[in-house]
């Protein structure tokens, strides 16, 4: 082969990893394995390496003034916001991550600690006959530590067909007898959302709580329902997630906000529009208070399209929150590699989405009061190999925190 053609072959190659190719909207299952494990993703037991450099060009370990200034709490402040992050007990058990989440963040939602999975006794259940709701140690332990440190927390979830035990859908809560009957079902639902208010409010909790992710993942891109693993709709019927938000309005304070949230929204935005238009009461007050905006996004996903979406469902009047931002690189068929130029990219691709969405904010045409990330590091990302996040592995900050901080020209 001569030296024009080897080079005409590299030079294909590297377009093909360098661009987005033809990227389609993610409309098939949603490729989140991690909603479908059973235990803990690795991201809840390890924490990453030590942050090397909280400043940037800097190498002292106690932020200085400059991090100060572009602190994500203070920067979405003026907007009305706050800036969250996801959490584990991983994170604060690191010094540096704890720091870290102390100084950017004043929001956070538990990754996993709080979901059905996590806080479902089965052994009491049993005993009692009746569905028991017994909050974790990590639980807990995320929670005293928000409340310490003036931490926000958004509840996160509890009617999802991902990461809920089987047993709770049957009879005697044995997943040999068939599924419980629709009264049954709806009594556990009732009981379910009611404990868990009980209990924070018990525990001390409620008035760190400013919203609920009361739903989580109910519709497909096709407008329909979610069929699979769908036990709730299975066992109740169409209406249970009115009856979902019909609860959560009884039981939740007032001071708590209570929310549907899902994940390739800019494909979903008719179908959210038309379900939330269903939750209302018999005066036609809604029983749902706000939209929450997964933003599970790809460097390669088209941003208009997406802000097309916010508008739609902002028209609504419901509160809107962007609920576990993260831009992976590439397309969710094809990843592209962490390289200085994709971190580039994903940095004013982080900066677009952010600075339009706070611009529409501050214009009044969308109500929001805030913005969280799925986290920080790269290294305890559920995308990790899609490098998705602010900052590396060694803690230092990518692009894509200039970009998240409104920093363009540092980008
Ligand atoms: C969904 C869920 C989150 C989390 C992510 C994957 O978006 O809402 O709780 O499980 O998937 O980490």
């Amino acid at each position: 082969m001569n030296k024009k053609a080897l080079l005409s072959i590299l030079l294909v190659l590297l377009l093909a990893l360098n661009s987005c190719g033809q990227a389609k909207p993610n409309t098939g299952n949603k490729t989140n394995e991690a909603n479908d494990i059973t235990k803990a993703p690795e991201s809840v037991t390890k924490a990453p390496s030590p942050i090397a450099t909280p400043g940037k060009d800097n190498n002292d370990s106690t932020p200085n003034e400059e991090d100060k200034m572009e602190s994500l709490k203070e920067i979405y402040k003026e907007y009305g916001l706050k800036a969250g992050t996801c959490l584990t007990t991983a994170m604060i058990s690191n010094k540096d991550t704890e720091e870290l989440i102390k100084s950017q963040f004043n929001s956070v939602t538990f990754e996993n600690d709080m979901k059905p999975d996590y806080i479902l006794d089965k052994q009491a259940s049993v005993d009692s006959k009746e569905l028991t709701v017994k909050f974790n140690s990590n639980m807990l332990k995320l929670l005293k530590w928000a409340k310490d440190n003036n931490m926000a927390v958004r509840g996160h979830t509890i009617i999802w067909h991902s990461q809920t035990p089987e047993w709770i859908f049957h009879e005697d809560f044995d997943v040999n007898k068939p599924f419980a009957g629709r009264e049954t079902m709806l009594t556990r639902m009732e009981s379910f959302i009611h404990q868990i208010f009980e209990k924070l409010e018990e525990e001390g909790y409620s008035d760190i709580i400013y919203a609920y992710d009361i739903v989580n993942e109910a519709w497909m891109e096709d407008g329909k329902l979610r069929t699979d693993k769908a036990y709730w709709l299975q066992t109740i019927g169409e209406d249970y997630l009115w009856q979902a938000f019909n609860f959560a309005n009884k039981y939740a304070p007032e001071s708590i906000d209570l929310y549907y949230n899902d994940y390739n929204e800019q494909y979903k935005s008719d179908a959210l529009v038309k379900f939330v238009n269903t939750l209302v009461d018999e005066d036609g007050n809604y029983l749902i208070d706000g939209i929450g905006l997964q933003a599970h996004l790809y460097t390669c996903d088209d941003i208009n399209t997406y802000l097309k979406a916010v508008d739609k469902l902002a028209a609504t009047g419901l509160k809107i929150q962007i609920t576990e931002l993260d831009v992976s690189l590439g397309t969710w068929q094809k990843e592209l590699p962490a390289s200085e130029e994709n971190f580039k990219v994903q940095g004013q691709y982080y900066y677009e989405l952010i600075s339009s969405f706070l611009e529409k904010v501050k214009a009044g045409t969308v109500s929001s009061d805030a913005l969280t990330f799925w986290g920080f590091n790269d290294d305890m990302s559920w995308r990790k190999s899609a490098s998705p996040l602010l900052y590396n592995k060694d803690g230092s900050k990518k692009p894509a925190y200039y970009g998240a901080a409104l920093l363009k020209e540092d980008v």
